[in-house]
């Protein structure tokens, strides 16, 4: 079992640690808080060591044991810093180590996250992204923070993420880093909805689970990443635009194709669209509905492909390689995923990655997401 360092610094949102415990705890992690003198005011470590399962490291039995920085650098994998202070990040970036937390940060050599937490101001002030900054730059990755009320009432950036996003974060951390930084990623997600009157939808079952997570993994390794669906993704490196129709999705991307260095369109867009009646259908109107194709709208976008990389999606219970290598060709793709309606959104996922350049076939069998979203970045965007 994987080990995890959870840093707890003296921030408000160290209320939110144990939670962060518990989701790491329940994915199958082992955990070693650690928490700063100021964090105590927050958090006991009564409550920590109950949700972990571990003893705590504190400043008070920091020195009681066997050179504990020492010792969890071998036994852990991976550190994960939630809340960071401004205080804190100014010790890790300037390499001091003058507490548990700053010295278990100095001598630790595997991956490291730091997931800010703190006032929109001091965030925000020069210094404290210059540490940040400082910190990338020698390989540290950082979370958030995002924007939203403050523990002070004042709106602004400076929230620690959600746990959620914290627990795939550490999970990303144990796969290989791609590095992203400079690519700009445009991600088409979930089912669109054209209207038949004031009341319902033509839509399908699409849960924009697989274009989400592609999202969050694209940002989480540096790529900006800007998403247009109709299912909302929430997290601070995602810029989310939403839509319903296919008129207006076509629209969105248009606007932003020419922003783009890859294209995923992951949406799963209606073939047809339907004459629409201003008030509610009765049953007297009659049963039939008007339907109008809609156009194709990714090979609509490759005309502007330039040296984008675009990458369909292929859904299909028959034929499945033979019909996405038709697809890939016919829209002039670059990748296909290929895969059958059983994975309508199913948590755990199998498909192929087929390549225009090449007859190899990638598969890939019974992956989590988010592991499916990390092949395919593997494969679409890191060669
Ligand atoms: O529906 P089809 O199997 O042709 O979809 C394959 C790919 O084409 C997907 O990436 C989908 O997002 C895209 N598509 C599109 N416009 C449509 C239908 C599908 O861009 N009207």
């Amino acid at each position: 079992m994987a080990r995890v360092l959870l840093g707890i610094s003296g921030s408000i949102a160290a209320y939110k640690s144990p939670l962060i415990v518990r989701l790491l705890r329940q994915a199958g992690f082992l955990v070693t808080p650690i928490v700063s003198q100021s964090a105590l005011q927050f958090v006991t470590p009564l409550t920590l060591s109950t949700v972990s399962e571990e003893s705590v490291l504190t400043q008070e039995n920091f020195f009681s044991g066997d050179i504990p920085h020492l010792q969890l650098e071998r036994e852990a994998d991976v550190l994960v810093v939630a809340p960071a202070t401004a205080n804190m990040i100014a010790k890790f970036s300037l390499g001091l180590a003058d507490d548990v937390l700053s010295t278990v940060f100095l001598s630790f050599t595997g991956p490291k996250l730091v997931v800010p937490a703190m006032h929109v101001q001091m965030w925000q002030n020069p210094i404290v992204q210059e540490h940040v900054a400082s910190l990338k730059r020698r390989g540290v990755l950082f979370l958030g923070p995002e924007s939203g009320e403050l523990a002070c009432g004042d709106v602004g950036i400076g929230r620690m993420v959600e746990p959620d996003l914290i627990l795939l974060a550490v999970q990303a951390l144990f796969f290989p880093r791609l590095e992203l930084a400079g690519q700009r990623f445009l991600i088409s997600l979930g089912g669109t909805r054209e209207p038949l009157d004031s009341m319902r939808v033509l839509t399908n079952r699409s849960t924009g689970k697989l274009g989400s997570m592609l999202a969050i993994l694209a940002a989480f390794f540096g790529a900006e990443v800007q998403v247009v669906g109709t299912v909302p993704v929430k997290h601070p490196g995602v810029a989310y635009r939403h839509v319903d129709t296919v008129e207006e999705m076509g629209l969105a991307l248009e606007a932003a194709m020419p922003w783009c260095s890859s294209l995923y369109m992951a949406a799963a867009v209606s073939d047809f669209t339907v004459e629409r009646t201003e008030q509610k259908l009765k049953r007297t109107d009659g049963l039939s509905l008007n339907l109008k194709a809609t156009p194709d709208l990714v090979s609509a976008l490759a005309a502007q492909k330039g040296n984008r990389t675009i990458v369909g999606f292929c859904l299909e219970d028959r034929d499945l390689l033979e019909v996405a290598r038709g697809k890939l060709v016919r829209k002039n793709l670059d990748y296909i995923i290929a895969n059958t309606s059983e994975m309508v959104g199913a948590d755990r996922r199998s498909f192929y990655v087929l390549d225009a350049g090449s007859d190899d076939i990638v598969s890939v069998e019974n992956v989590s997401l988010l592991e499916a979203a990390y092949q395919i970045l593997v494969t679409t965007a890191a060669s």
